[in-house]
This record gives C-alpha cells, structure tokens and sequence, in this order.
C-alpha cells in the first residue's frame, strides 16, 4: 500500500507532467502565428509529399498533398497505433464538421478504423479516382511553428479531425505514403482546422519545389537570402465555388472543395490564344473553368484549349526560330534546344500568360515552368491532352506551379501569387529548415 508521502509524491508528479507536457496547456503557454511543413517531390509519381506528426506515442507521417482535398485521411489497416485515437461518435458535433455521410458499426473490431457507432465520411484517391468509405477519428498532430523565416517549437493539435481508409487506397500514390493532406476549402481540411486551432488567419500558401514548403497562417513568408513575402509582393485573384463536387465521391448538392480561379483568356508573347470562352466558365453542372491541383503532374487542357495553344506556342517559338522535333510522351509538341537561350526564368521560349479578372491581372509562366526538358537537346512544352469533354476545361497542375509561392486566403476567397521566385533570386527550396526551437 502506498504511503500518503509516496502518494503525494506521484499526484505531483502527475500534475507536473500535465502541466508542463499536456498538449492544451502547451498551447495556452504558447500561440503559433503561423505553422510550417516541409514538402517535397517524389520523383517517380512527380506527387508532393509532406510529413506532419501524429498519434501518441508521435511518429511522423508520410502523406500526398492534395490541394482541393476535403480532410486527411490516413491507412488505419496498418500500424496505426495510438492511445489517443478516438472515433467520431454518431451524432457528434464532429460527424457534422467532417461532413459525414453515414453512421454505422463495424464487426471486426475494435481498432483503429472499425469502431461501433462511429459516423463515416468517403476518402478518395484522386489519382486513381477511388473514395471508399472511412471511420471519422480524432488523434493528436504536431507540427512545427514559424516565425516565417525558420521552423519553431512543435505545436500540437489534441484532436484533430481525419478519416481512416483502407491501405487499399493508397494505390498509385507515392512509396512511403499512408494518406492523403487535403488543403481543400472546407472545414475539415488542414489549413481551416490549424487555423481554429490557434486562432490564425484561415490563409496557407504553397511553395512546390523538389524541397519545398507550405505555411499554415499569414506571412510574412522567408526565403534564402533574405527575400520577404508579404502580401504586397502578391497578386490577388478571386477563388470560385464551383457548385458541383469534383471528388470521386460526393454527396447531392455537396460543392467543390477544390480551389478554381476565373482565367478569362490567355495570351502566349502578347498574342491572343482563340479560344471557346464558355469553356472558360463553370456552368450550373459545375463544368468547365480552370482549377488549380498538386496531383496532376502538368498542367491539362481541354482538347481544343490544347490544340489553340500548342499551335500559337509553336508559331511564336518559330518567330524566335525555335524548331519542333519529334514528340515525347507524355508531351505533344516538342522542340531542339538549339537556338533556345537560357535565362534567369529558364529557358527563353514564349511566355504564356493567364490573363484574370482584367488585362492587367495576369499569371505569366515563363521556360522554368513551361518547358521541360526530356534530354540534351529536347525540350517539350510541359502541358498535357486533356481530350474533348474533361470535367475541368483547365487543371494547372504541378509543374507550373513549382517555384512559385500561392497563398490561398478563404475568408476573403482570393488567391495570392508570387510569378517565379527566381525573378527574385530565390526558388521554393529555398525556406530555412534549421530548427530554432
Ligand atoms: C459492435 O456491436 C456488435 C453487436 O451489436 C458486436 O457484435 C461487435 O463486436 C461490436 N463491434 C465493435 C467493434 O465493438
Ligand atoms: C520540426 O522541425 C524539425 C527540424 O526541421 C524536425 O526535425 C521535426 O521533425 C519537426 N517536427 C514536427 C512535429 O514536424
Ligand atoms: C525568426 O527567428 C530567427 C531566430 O531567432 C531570427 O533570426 C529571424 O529574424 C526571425 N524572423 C522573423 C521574421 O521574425
Ligand atoms: C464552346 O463550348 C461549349 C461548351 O463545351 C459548346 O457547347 C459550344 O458549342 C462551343 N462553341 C463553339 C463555337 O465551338
Ligand atoms: C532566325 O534565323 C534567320 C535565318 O537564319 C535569321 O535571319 C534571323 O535573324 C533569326 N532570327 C532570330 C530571332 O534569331
Ligand atoms: C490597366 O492598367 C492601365 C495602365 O496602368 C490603366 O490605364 C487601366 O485603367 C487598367 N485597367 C484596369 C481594368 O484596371
Ligand atoms: C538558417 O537559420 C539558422 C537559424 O536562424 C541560421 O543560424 C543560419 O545561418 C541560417 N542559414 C543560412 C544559410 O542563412
């Protein structure tokens, strides 16, 4: 039997551990500004990887970023061990916050993703466009803090919201991957759920690169040697709600979660690319317009889209006696790199450019983001057939965004964006990752 002394001795202990170690006294001790992780290219799948920590004890995470995802979703069939995993219970505030589209029980458990009474949501891989169904959960994540220039202290969300899936799902996404970061505009996904957390700004900006980086919270946002971006530095755009859910799977009435901006024409060296405008615009069954994703690869166009620009791109390339060559997949139009000088925007080819919500509001993607480069002397315009009735007329994917910095506010639904770091002698692997904590 334990002595009243030695009883004394463990509740002090006890309230000394709570005190300094419980993740909610951590936060009310110290409020993040703003979070940041670090995200990096696969180079077999061209997917962008981050790492957050979870679970109790923490490990560290793999998972696939997903710009217009609705929540996390994470392998829970696998190695999933935490004492602080808990399900969403039927009927709980958290089943409406995560959206859930069921409730229900599961027979071969319980364990993590298989728990009775438990409120269900439908992850979905948007690589292979797969959903299956999930148990909504909560468990402990950490991240680190920054002061926008190097990573701070780690900082911990106690419950954090996500979904379990199958490890089926995780088919096609890269190796060492147990789930998907969804950015997308609800509540559930990351940036809104870090920003109730801390009571931050709901804004986040990406930053792809081979080592690249996304902040959670307002800038300013640091790079090596010393360039500072702040909201002055960037160009604004609305963001739309496109009415209709582009997910795999979705509930009746449910909108898109995925973030899409009004390109209204685009130009390629001053020239106007002729182009079907209705294509250009969402209509009431939520086609057409122009999405911005981190899973697609390179940008994709609607099929007449692609063919007006391809050819405008080649005839401006001719101008500047750039010559096409035979064509490399994925690419269509390729080209020698003869004749093609280098610059400090990448290869100097014709500039592309999104024109937005006025002729003076355009996104400009120079060679580093246009053109890529498949072997000595072959360069292929980076942007892919996305045939005749795509959902989406314009997807800009991964390579044109890479080396930019975007940052998405959704309180006020506009986009922020950078044009090519390099232009400023900085690129997005340029953050500071060496820890000041
Ligand atoms: C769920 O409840 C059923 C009985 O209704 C029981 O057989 C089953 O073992 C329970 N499963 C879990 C995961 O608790
Ligand atoms: C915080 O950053 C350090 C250094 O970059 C890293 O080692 C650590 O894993 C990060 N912590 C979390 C919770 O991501
Ligand atoms: C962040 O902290 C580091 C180390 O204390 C400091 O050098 C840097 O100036 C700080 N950056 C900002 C934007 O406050
Ligand atoms: C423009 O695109 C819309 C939507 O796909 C289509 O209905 C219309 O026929 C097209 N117009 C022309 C002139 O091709
Ligand atoms: C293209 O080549 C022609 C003939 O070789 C030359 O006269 C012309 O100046 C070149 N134009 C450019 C833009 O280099
Ligand atoms: C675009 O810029 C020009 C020159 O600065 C200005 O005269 C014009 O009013 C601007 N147009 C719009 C729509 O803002
Ligand atoms: C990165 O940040 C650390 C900590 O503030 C600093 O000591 C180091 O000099 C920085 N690296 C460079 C290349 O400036």
């Amino acid at each position: 039997m334990a002595s009243s002394a030695q009883y004394f001795l463990l509740s002090s202990l006890l309230f000394f551990f709570f005190l300094f170690f419980s993740p909610s006294f951590a936060q009310q001790s110290f409020r993040p500004k703003a979070l940041v992780v670090p995200v990096s290219k696969d180079a077999s799948t061209r997917q962008y990887v981050t790492q957050i920590e979870q679970r109790t004890p923490l490990v560290p995470i793999n998972l696939v970023v997903h710009l217009g995802g609705k929540f996390l979703w994470v392998d829970c069939d696998q190695g999933y061990v935490s004492s602080t995993y808990r399900p969403a219970r039927c009927g709980s505030a958290l089943c409406s916050l995560g959206g859930a589209n069921g409730c229900g029980d599961c027979f071969s458990g319980p364990r993590p993703g298989c728990n009775n009474n438990t409120c269900g949501v439908s992850p979905d891989n948007p690589v292979t466009r797969t959903a299956t169904g999930g148990e909504l959960a909560t468990d402990v994540v950490s991240v680190n803090s920054t002061n926008g220039s190097n990573p701070g202290q780690a900082v911990t969300v106690p419950r954090f919201l996500f979904s379990c899936a199958p490890t089926s799902l995780l088919e096609g996404l890269a190796s060492g991957v147990v789930g998907m970061a969804g950015l997308g505009r609800t509540r559930a996904a990351l940036p809104s759920q870090f920003a109730s957390a801390f009571s931050f700004h709901r804004k986040f900006a990406i930053c792809l690169a081979s080592n690249g980086v996304i902040f959670f919270g307002d800038g300013p946002y640091n790079f090596l040697p010393n360039v500072q971006y702040t909201s002055q530095s960037l160009t604004f755009t609305p963001l739309f709600i496109n009415p209709v859910s582009t997910a795999a799977a979705s509930t009746q009435g449910e909108p898109s979660a995925e973030y899409f901006i009004g390109v209204t024409s685009i130009k390629i060296d001053d020239k106007t690319v002729p182009l079907n405008s209705t294509l250009l615009t969402i209509d009431s069954e939520g086609n057409g317009g122009t999405k911005i994703s981190t899973v697609n690869p390179y940008t994709v166009l609607e099929s007449s889209i692609f063919k007006a620009v391809t050819e405008t791109f080649i005839s401006e390339a001719a101008a500047r006696n750039i010559t096409t060559v035979d064509s490399v997949a994925p690419f269509d139009v390729c080209f020698s790199t003869e004749n093609v000088l280098s610059t400090r925007l990448g290869y100097g080819v014709p500039t592309i450019s999104l024109v937005l919500q006025n002729e003076n509001v355009t996104w400009s993607i120079f060679g580093a983001n246009s053109v890529v480069q498949v072997s000595d002397d072959v360069l292929c315009l980076g942007l892919v057939n996305g045939g005749s009735n795509p959902r989406t007329s314009i997807v800009i994917g991964g390579y044109q965004l890479e080396n930019n910095l975007l940052q998405f506010d959704l309180a006020t639904s506009r986009l922020g964006f950078s044009s090519l770091l390099f232009g400023r002698q900085t690129t997005c692997s340029n953050f500071n990752f060496t820890s000041i904590a």
